[in-house]
């Protein structure tokens, strides 16, 4: 045992333990073998596009399962352990929401573009971070001629504007709000200056919660939030925030930035960015959009239009492995100003940046250091296949969504929340005998008992008060045949659970 006393001398290893799996873990032909393991295994998962939801286990069941990994020893002797290598795949992808299925309804993650699989794998393999164009020539002039691609989109001018890249939709809030802070309040850390006013962001009532956790971490503080009000829509309600804004003036507060959204993460609600553009113009804010979720309809000349007024907004973000498909992290943070993220990020460092500033070294103009070159997920489809698969797919579900909408409308026995203005639809199953178990949440219990029944997976959300079931379509191959099973299911468990008319059974039948 070691001992502070008597530490144990470090001993010089002359040859490897010829039983030990150090050589085979290192040696390059386990790739070929594995990925042909796991391609056989997950070729099932992802090519099965029948109705299933997730099988949850219990937490404890599932610890227990992957202890015991820990305490098997490899048996083969040969490179590789297939079966246990194949057990694992089995575990991990039968504990996973079948993104891949026609029943997953649920959430703004999706089944990728099978492609990407082996760009993740080729970025995994060539192991370099993309914040320096020394260790990543070739991503950073990917990211040059995507950005070029967009900015193409918006009618930027190019040479003017400036794309980074960060590792999810939170990130990129962060970074841009940060970038507006410095930006409209150059000396906001000077804390000798005495303010006559407080600054303050204004946002959608319906904001995502990272946008909440930035302006905290920032300084700026969640005190300082003006939320502006929401429209039936689930979009910032021009006069109402017109209002609401004079207010915050008239007490104190300095707004410097508004945060939209285009896909509020609640209804898919786009805010009018039109509107607010002109007025962030006329009162001096930042205008920052967050468009995690919608922004990616920038890629398709049918749904471009809902965004109209983005291409006058100081800085917005769209999460490709969101609406784009892609494996998770990949976001674009696009600046109409192209000297803005580097007044905020840049800092000498003479390990790394050139002496001379560059354009092309990531790391000047963000958070991360050592950064995944994501970008390659995104441009090697786009070149293989032309943004028009993204295009396509994109409207496919925006159509299924307004053909479940319509469904919804014509019965009876639901209340559909809202008209959807991207791929995300909030509804209620109405049953008259529900309406008398009080204390518990009818929408909640037939969300969960869906869940158990392992057919559909759905998500559930607080729409202005109510609880309501949300549907994400995802799946381009989800048709109105699929949402209709999905309705009788809602309907059969609803029914079920209403006829009880006890809360315990209802919980437990
Ligand atoms: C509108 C919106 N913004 C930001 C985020 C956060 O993005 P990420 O999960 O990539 O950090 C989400 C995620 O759901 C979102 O819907």
């Amino acid at each position: 045992m070691y001992s502070l006393e008597n530490p144990a001398q470090p001993q010089l290893v002359e040859e490897l333990d010829p039983s030990s799996n150090f050589q085979d873990a290192f040696d390059a032909q386990i790739l070929k073998k594995a990925t042909s393991v796991a391609i056989e295994k997950l070729k099932d998962n992802i090519s099965n596009s029948n109705p299933r939801g997730l099988k949850l286990l219990s937490p404890d069941k599932l610890m227990t399962l992957v202890e015991a990994f820990a305490k098997r020893n490899s048996t083969s002797s040969a490179l590789l352990d297939t079966q246990l290598l194949e057990e694992i795949i089995d575990l991990y992808t039968a504990t996973g929401i079948p993104v891949y299925s026609t029943g997953y309804m649920g959430r703004q993650f999706s089944g990728v573009i099978p492609i990407t699989g082996l760009t993740d794998l080729l970025t995994s393999m060539m192991s370099q971070p993309s914040s320096f164009y020394e260790s990543a020539q070739l991503p950073s002039m990917v990211e040059k001629v995507i950005a070029k691609e967009f900015g193409d989109l918006l009618g930027w001018k190019h040479g003017t504007y400036d794309m980074v890249t960060t590792s999810g939709g939170s990130l990129a809030n962060i970074t841009a709000i940060l970038t507006a802070r410095n930006s409209k309040i150059p000396d906001f850390t000077n804390f000798k200056i005495k303010r006559k006013t407080i600054p303050a962001i204004a946002v959608s009532a319906d904001v995502h919660y990272s946008i909440k956790r930035a302006v905290g971490i920032l300084g700026i503080g969640e005190n300082q939030i003006i939320p502006l009000p929401i429209n039936d829509k689930g979009q910032i309600c021009m006069s109402q925030a017109e209002n609401t804004l004079l207010e915050a003036e008239n007490n104190g507060y300095h707004v410097f930035c508004l945060v939209a959204t285009a896909g509020t993460t609640v209804v898919g609600a786009i805010d009018p960015l039109e509107e607010l553009t002109a007025l962030c113009k006329q009162k001096d804010y930042w205008f920052h959009i967050d468009g995690a979720h919608g922004g990616s309809f920038l890629v398709s000349d049918t749904l471009r239009s809902r965004l109209k007024g983005i291409e006058l907004a100081d800085s917005f973000a769209l999460d490709a492995h969101k609406t784009m498909f892609l494996p998770a992290s990949c976001t674009l943070l696009f600046y109409k100003d192209i000297a803005s993220p580097k007044k905020t990020f840049y800092k000498e460092a003479s390990y790394i940046f050139e002496n001379e500033s560059n354009n092309f070294d990531g790391g000047e103009k963000s958070f991360e250091c050592t950064k995944r070159p994501m970008i390659m997920n995104l441009w090697i489809p786009w070149v293989l296949y032309g943004k028009e698969i993204f295009a396509q797919k994109l409207e496919a579900l925006c159509n299924i969504a307004m053909q479940a909408y319509n469904e919804l409308t014509i019965a009876s026995d639901f209340e559909c929340l809202h008209q959807p203005q991207t791929n995300i639809l909030c509804f209620r199953y109405q049953s008259e005998d529900a309406q008398y178990m009080e204390g518990f949440d009818f929408q909640i219990a037939i969300r969960n008992k869906i869940k158990e029944e392992g057919k559909f997976f759905i998500s559930k959300v607080e729409v202005q008060g109510k609880t309501a079931l949300r549907v994400v379509f995802m799946n381009h191959e989800i048709n109105i045949e699929h949402f209709r099973s999905l309705l009788d299911e809602i309907r059969s468990i609803g029914q079920k659970i209403a006829s009880n008319n006890n809360i315990e059974q209802a919980i437990t039948i």
